[in-house]
């Protein structure tokens, strides 16, 4: 299986690194345009592979979209990253233009790949690539829930003091510091919920925490964070390679799912073989269902900024 990451900057490299080093892919293609970056970190990468034991095999290329050829998945990660202090929103400017021609360029060479779109601002990022390109609804997923839950249940980890793979948890709605919902209603540890163990204001913080969670590194580290992105999408590739049909909350296009249309949000979504298989309806509450219609507001706003690039 052959999977192409556009953009070898630190998103993408850590995916590359992931899904190599986990063995999810037998070919990895990273794809850059500034010139020689791309095969820098690849062979940088592929010179792990001895030591660590991987046959997955890692090559770079400075725009060279035949060398993606045939891939069965395509991670886009281009475009700029934000700095401390921007919100994910500011970069539209930048990275629409961007993410309309790689989408565009890889199917070119690879018509039937499934589509993981990193870029951000991430719904509206993945709402373009779908309304670019054409494809399927279940072709293009929006990676943004898998990372932002795995920050809730870090949080919730913490808050509880318990091992972080003994919660379960998800974020639904939009992957903006102001559009995402932890449900902490039916998060749980190990199946008891979480309500059980942590007060109402310590699961208001958790949920404050995990909200600003990306802009929280973004000022730690001067730039957006790398290591938990690029292991949400390897999780996510994971799951289509190996057709697992992982329940994952991702951006996907809604046709009336959860009262939503015409719009590219975060809800919980089957992932196999075949991209998007289906999507879940958890039966949200009243509240949560208000919370997620407030996001989709401002994810449909932030949507009508494309006009001009469509
Ligand atoms: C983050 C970026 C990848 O949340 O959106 O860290």
């Amino acid at each position: 299986m052959k999977v192409t990451i556009v953009g070898a900057g630190n998103v993408g490299a850590s995916c590359a690194e992931y899904i190599a080093q986990k063995q999810i892919a037998s070919k990895v293609v990273l794809l850059d345009i500034k010139e020689g970056f791309a095969e820098g970190k690849a062979l940088d990468l592929y010179q792990t592979a001895t030591t660590l034991g991987f046959n997955t095999s890692i090559t770079g290329v400075t725009n060279d979209y035949a060398a993606t050829s045939g891939s069965d998945v395509v991670v886009i990660t281009s475009g700029v990253p934000r700095k401390p202090g921007m919100t994910r929103e500011e970069l539209i400017g930048i990275n629409a233009g961007i993410v309309k021609k790689v989408s565009e360029s890889i199917l070119e060479y690879s018509p039937n790949a499934i589509i993981v779109v990193v870029s951000n601002p991430m719904d509206t990022m993945t709402y373009l690539a779908l309304k670019a390109t054409g494809l399927p609804k279940n072709r293009i997923i929006g990676m943004g829930g898998a990372l932002d839950s795995s920050r809730f249940k870090t949080y919730l980890s913490l808050a509880l003091d318990k091992p972080a793979n003994d919660i379960q948890g998800m974020v639904i709605g939009g992957h903006g510091d102001t559009t995402m919902i932890p449900l902490t209603r039916l998060a749980s540890y190990n199946g008891a919920p979480v309500s059980q163990y942590l007060d109402k204001e310590t699961l208001e913080k958790v949920s404050a925490d995990t909200m600003v969670g990306g802009a929280t590194l973004t000022k730690l580290l001067g730039t957006s964070a790398w290591y938990a992105p690029g292991a949400s999408v390897a999780y996510l590739v994971e799951s289509i390679l190996n057709d697992y049909k992982r329940m994952i909350p991702c951006s996907v296009l809604l046709e009336g799912e959860y009262g939503l249309k015409d719009i590219c949000i975060g809800v919980p979504c089957i992932i196999g073989a075949n991209g998007i298989e289906s999507i879940i309806d958890i039966q949200l509450n009243a509240a949560e269902q208000a919370l997620l219609n407030e996001s989709a507001e401002k994810v449909h706003a932030m949507n009508t900024a494309l006009k001009e690039i469509l």
